[in-house]
């Protein structure tokens, strides 16, 4: 039996603007197990980027519960908040968001003394997991975007999280490359046993999860294993 890993239970997060109530979630019941690979579905401005915000302890949901391995996730606390981020959470963004003055393997050195310890080893493992062994020594602006992103994948990996978010990661990126990282991301979590929510209005990515969850208006709709 696999493990939970967070739960959810209906959270809401409303906007409060002059002309009404968004209701960006609007009542998302989600548990997560360990070892699951969940892609998030929905059109533009279903909540999706809300949702993963709120399982990041980025945001905070307006009502609801949510525990993360038991334990309850702080909100309106934003230290408590960003150290619970620290522990737990990877996230790769559409935009990779490299040190342009560093090279690729400087990138994962930096964000492994930030959190916690230099381990260049562990470093080039990481980067050979997402087949870059032979660009360490390059800086982002010498390789291309679906390189660049890989970067960003092994970068999101070196502090070992519990659970890795993506928002349109592969958002821009072309067809051909957008499959080339989501197959590297894959094998990449399996091999270092990480759990993930990746969140997409790409129908074609479905094809990578486990299981899929799709969104609209602010409630999941639908919800299935693949
Ligand atoms: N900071 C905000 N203030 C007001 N409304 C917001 C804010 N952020 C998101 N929303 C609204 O919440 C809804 C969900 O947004 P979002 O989670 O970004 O959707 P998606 O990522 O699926 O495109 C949208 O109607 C959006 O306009
Ligand atoms: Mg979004």
């Amino acid at each position: 039996m696999a493990v939970t890993l967070l739960t959810i239970n209906d959270m809401k997060r409303y906007y409060e603007m002059v002309s009404g109530t968004v209701k960006a979630l609007d009542g998302v019941d989600l548990e997560v197990k360990e070892g699951e690979r969940i892609i998030l579905l929905g059109p533009s401005g279903s909540g999706k980027t809300t949702l993963l915000n709120c399982v990041a302890a980025l945001d905070n949901p307006t009502e609801g519960t949510y525990s993360f391995e038991g334990i309850s996730v702080p909100r309106d606390a934003p230290e408590k908040m960003t150290t619970f981020r620290r522990d737990n959470i990877g996230y790769v963004f559409q935009f990779f968001n490299l040190l342009q003055d560093l090279t690729v393997l400087e990138n994962i050195l930096l964000i492994q003394e930030l959190s916690g310890g230099r381990d260049e080893k562990r470093a080039r493992e990481l980067l050979a997991l997402v087949g870059l062994e032979d660009e360490v020594n390059r800086f982002p602006t010498e390789i291309s975007g679906g390189q660049q992103q890989r970067v960003a994948i092994a970068r999101s990996l070196a502090k070992s999280p519990k659970l890795l978010l993506g928002d349109e990661l592969t958002g821009n990126l072309d067809s051909k490359t957008s499959a080339m990282v989501m197959e590297v991301l894959v094998k990449a979590c399996e091999a270092e046993g990480i759990t993930t929510i990746f969140v997409t209005h790409d129908e074609s990515l479905a094809k990578y999860a486990t299981r899929v969850i799709r969104l609209d208006s602010g409630k999941v709709i639908s919800d299935e294993k693949v």
